[in-house]
């Protein structure tokens, strides 16, 4: 695969280091460092900034030009033509289902969408004002206690099973964590509903009253699904690449992807837009005006939230089907957000202001959907929990295609800058 090399001289190594390089399918060719260590030498590349951790076929993204593909498909095309259980087939095994491959994989995660009985009593463990993503977090981890049955990592039929009962538990355990919260009694899933529609009835629906399920937010959950469901090697997908390289078992790797998703800096972003947005308060120019210029003080460790992207240097493309997306969920249910002014406002300056234009700081896909997920009476602190129910799908597909293949334990050096070898001293 290697069709040129690099040569690399080091200053007081009188030898030369040929490395191959590669060319993907898309994107930027890459320098094969592997066989630096042999060599004595190590790359160093801090929050990897130009080190691909692995191959992989899911997704690919140009940050210059704003474009995702996911297996090849452009995600606003998907975002309108596609749905998220399509999606999800999409992620995992390669390519678009046929109609009886679509039905029998919808009617196995159908299937899968309850929790073991005794998962119930995990909740009774935590305090009710927990945060969401703390149960999350735990009762994933705590999946493996349960479905251990087919958890041979080695075995390709028992990881497509792993894949679909978290695909379809996820949604459930968010659905309860929420309940949990605001003490209502749990709702067990319909399996007549599909993928979003069932979420919303768990999440809404309680004993006392029928709950009719909007289809306008039912289509919007649908597409905040599909627009998070995956993004290539971000945070939370190396963490669960990272964690599965070990060989532990998928439960425990998408766990440690939830821990990851949570920051502020990745998938916590759409909570602290919200935030954000409450502690602006009003549209007024001298206030919006105060936090952008407090995002651009270099002593002031604050970020404008839902804006930049480690990849993207363009318009976000996610965010672009998710502000279309807001209009038309706002538009339609009437609804007049002064929340929504304000996240327009903030937008045009940012998009203006030479700060942002000379960073190539854009709006991502966290600056609109927590718009939209506030307006559909979704809690803030539930928004990164939708995220990571979305990722699910993302952070499977990349632990199955590893697994695929032949892979390492990652295990990464470092530049060592502690102390030289000292004796204990002497008593
Ligand atoms: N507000 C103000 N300045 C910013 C922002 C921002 N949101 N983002 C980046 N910058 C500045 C940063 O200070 C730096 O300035 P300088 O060159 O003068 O030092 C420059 O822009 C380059 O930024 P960086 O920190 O080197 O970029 P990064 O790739 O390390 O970080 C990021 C990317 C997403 C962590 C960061 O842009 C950020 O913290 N944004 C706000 C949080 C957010 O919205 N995160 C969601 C990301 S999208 C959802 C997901 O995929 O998880």
């Amino acid at each position: 695969m290697a069709d040129r090399k690099a040569t690399l001289t080091v200053d007081g190594l009188d030898k030369t280091i040929e490395l191959p390089v590669y060319s993907g399918s898309l994107g930027p060719d890459v320098v094969d460092v592997r066989g630096l260590g042999a060599e004595g030498l190590f790359t160093y590349d801090p929050g990897f900034m130009a080190t691909s951790s692995c191959q992989s076929a899911i997704t690919y993204i140009d940050g210059g030009k704003g474009v995702l593909l996911h297996r090849g498909y452009p995600i606003d095309q998907l975002a309108k033509e596609s749905n998220f259980v399509e999606l999800c087939y999409l992620l995992l095994f390669g390519e678009l289902p046929n109609d009886e491959q679509y039905a029998d994989f919808e009617s196995r995660v159908s299937n899968h969408t309850m929790v073991h009985d005794q998962i119930n009593n995990f909740f009774k463990g935590f305090r009710r004002d927990a945060h969401p993503m703390s149960i999350l977090c735990g009762v994933v981890g705590g999946l493996a206690a349960f479905y251990h049955d087919h958890m041979d990592i080695n075995v390709e039929e028992d990881r497509i099973i792993s894949a679909i009962r978290l695909i379809a538990k996820m949604p459930t355990i968010a659905a309860m964590s929420y309940k949990y919260n605001v003490g209502q009694p749990f709702n067990y899933p319909r399996n007549d509903l599909n993928y979003a529609e069932n979420f919303l009835y768990m999440m809404f629906s309680t004993p006392c009253e029928e709950y009719k399920i909007n289809p306008v937010y039912a289509k919007a959950m649908d597409r905040i699904f599909m627009l998070h469901a995956d993004h290539e090697q971000n945070a939370s997908t190396s963490t669960v690449r990272l964690a599965g390289s070990t060989g532990a078992n998928p439960f425990a790797c998408i766990s440690a992807g939830i821990a990851a998703l949570w920051g502020p800096a990745h998938g916590g972003a759409n909570e602290a837009v919200l935030k954000m947005l409450d502690e602006i308060g009003d549209d007024s120019e001298e206030n919006i005006q105060r936090f952008i210029d407090k995002a651009k003080d270099k002593d002031d460790p604050f970020k404008l939230m839902g804006f930049g992207h480690r990849v993207y240097r363009n318009f976000d493309p996610r965010a672009k089907v998710m502000k279309e997306t807001c209009d038309e969920v706002l538009a339609e249910l009437g609804i007049d957000d002064p929340q929504l002014k304000i996240a327009k406002r903030l937008e045009q300056i940012a998009l203006e202001d030479e700060y942002f234009v000379e960073r190539k700081l854009y709006p991502n896909v966290d600056f609109y959907s927590g718009i939209i997920l506030k307006a559909m009476g979704i809690p803030t602190n539930m928004f990164t929990v939708i995220f990571a129910v979305s990722r699910t799908i993302g952070w499977i597909s990349h632990w199955h295609e590893m697994l695929s293949d032949s892979y390492k334990i990652g295990r990464p050096r470092q530049l060592y800058t502690g102390h030289d070898q000292r004796d204990y001293p002497a008593k």
